[in-house]
């Protein structure tokens, strides 16, 4: 017996006129052109509250591509209780028998279900094909994958054992259910927060985002067909207070897998806190947040190398990113150089706009909420004497949530946007002087609230190990000579600290221990 080598999986090129293309565009089609009604998934059944809310592309508000049904308490309750009835076999599976269910899951994405996959994420997420692809398609299968192969390493690791004595160790999972909690930017990130869970033999309630209930309804498709058993991932969707809030009120709750906001996540570990008693076993509290993620040039950097790691880093996938670059520090003896490449490049792409239209580079930012962030955020830095904008600045809400990439320019280095999360393509400069570098890489650490993704660039080795050690604790993914975004399943494990999360690694062995409570057993002879 050998478990499959995870090896990760090309990336299609969607080129005009190639099959991959003419499938995707038919699939989205498709899917616009019919309403789906997405209901509860508990147990066995497909439950239609009937209390319903619309779901639009980001890009085309006005244009409904289905409902979905909300929860009421009873039902999060129902989810709990057919999580722990579903347990009872689930546990005792081999993990073999498990993983056997995720792997024909990645091979389903891989193949019948990759339009569908795409497609979903490119209406209801508004990522043009190419972010589709890596996302939806790619990441999540090398999720599945890695995982299987990091399972087969943790189940195989067993302790030594002395003369007369045979220790050995089962991995048990959680006793109680996990909770799982997924953002609207990855649907890799859907499928991967309860999957990772499931896989270690652990039930779940997963709650969607809102705005990703489309592409999560395909990923239950996928789930369903590859042979997952009713009960072991239970979807409920509705007031996200009310569902957390039942959820961590049950005493069989045992952890919680978290990717989102900062102060969602907060909220989150208080109430578990102040649940403590009610608890059988201390829960697994497992999270991914926010980020304000920076760039750094060193004078001896390559200046196009540097432009294009703010443009990519900044503005691919809308900026929707947790790891998106959105402070850049420059020396002053090439910033003219830099920004002139930066502003050229923002010149070169087109008006956001619809992914359908498969030759544009930026489309929506994701609901009327984080549009009117962003457009706020823009007006403040037109009025503010110490920012202006440099490229971009422009944004209509009339037909889809567009926002053009825009780059400001700030003579403060604790300006608003070089502090507060945006999420969104906007993207800050500051210019130091370049005798300034030690300083700027103090000034970094010291206003890093957050500890996710961060990038040096230089030719100085000496620099770079002293950017290295300097910013050691703000940045959990720290990227010398790149942008500070694309972590790789199987290559880049993911994830921060500070007020980025709990930097349990997506897609790693140290993740999936999390979610085991394993039992030692001596046997004497
Ligand atoms: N894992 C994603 C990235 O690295 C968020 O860009």
């Amino acid at each position: 017996f050998q478990v499959p080598t995870a090896i990760n999986e090309p990336v299609k090129s969607y080129a005009p006129g190639s099959p991959e293309r003419e499938e995707v565009l038919k699939q989205y089609k498709a899917f616009y052109n019919s309403t789906i009604d997405v209901p509860l998934y508990i147990g066995s059944e497909e439950i239609r509250t009937g209390n319903t809310k619309p779901m639009s592309p980001p890009h085309e508000h006005q244009h409904v591509l289905g409902h979905y049904h909300l929860a009421e308490k009873s039902h999060v309750e129902k989810a709990i209780a057919n999580g722990l009835e579903a347990r009872e076999k689930w546990a005792n599976l081999t993990w073999e028998q498990r993983a056997a269910i995720f792997l024909k899951a990645a091979e389903l994405i891989a193949g019948p279900y990759r339009a569908k996959m795409n497609a979903a994420t490119m209406l209801a997420q508004s990522k043009n094909i190419y972010q589709a692809e890596i996302d939806a398609a790619c990441e999540i299968i090398d999720f599945l994958r890695f995982n299987v192969e990091y399972m087969s390493q943790i189940y195989g690791e067993q302790p030594e054992s002395a003369e007369g004595i045979w220790n050995r160790v089962e991995y048990r999972p959680l006793e109680g259910f996990v909770y799982a909690i997924t953002p609207f930017n990855f649907t890799a990130i859907a499928g991967n927060l309860p999957a990772s869970a499931a896989m270690m033999g652990n039930v779940v309630i997963w709650k969607p985002s809102d705005s990703q209930v489309y592409s999560a309804k395909v990923i239950v498709d996928v789930f369903k067909e590859a042979g997952l058993p009713d009960g072991v991932i239970n979807v409920v969707y509705g007031d996200p207070v009310m569902i957390s809030d039942t959820v961590l009120a049950s005493p069989d709750f045992s952890g919680i897998h978290f990717t989102g906001s900062t102060h969602v996540f907060k909220a989150l570990w208080k109430q578990i806190g102040n649940n403590i008693d009610k608890y059988k076993t201390y829960p697994r509290i497992v999270g991914e947040t926010g980020g304000k993620d920076f760039i750094i040039a060193h004078p001896t950097a390559k200046p196009q190398q540097v432009a294009t790691a703010i443009t990519r880093g900044a503005f691919e996938f809308q900026g929707q990113k947790c790891s998106a670059a959105s402070r850049v520090y420059l020396p002053k003896s090439t910033a003219d150089e830099i920004l002139e490449l930066v502003k050229a490049d923002v010149a070169s792409f087109k008006k956001p706009g619809s992914p359908e239209d498969m030759s544009n580079f930026i489309t929506a930012v994701i609901h009327e909420g984080a549009f009117d962030k962003l457009a706020s955020y823009i007006e403040q830095a037109k009025a503010d004497k110490d920012a202006e904008i440099i490229a971009g600045g422009g944004y209509d809400k009339s037909v889809g949530y567009f926002i053009e990439p825009t780059v400001i320019l700030t003579s403060n280095p604790k300006y608003d946007t070089m502090c507060t999360e945006l999420f969104g393509p906007v993207v800050t400069i500051y210019i130091y002087e370049d005798a300034d570098w030690s300083e700027t890489l103090k000034l970094v650490d010291s206003t890093s609230e957050y500890g996710l993704t961060g990038a040096v660039l230089s030719a100085d080795r000496y620099a770079i190990d002293e950017a290295t050690k300097a910013l050691q604790n703000c940045a959990g993914n720290f990227y010398i000579n790149d942008k500070p975004t694309g972590a790789v399943v199987g290559q880049q494990p993911f994830g921060g600290a500070r007020a980025s999360g709990t930097n349990d690694k997506a897609g790693s062995m140290q993740n999936l221990l999390r979610w085991v409570s394993p039992r030692l057993i001596k046997e004497t002879f």
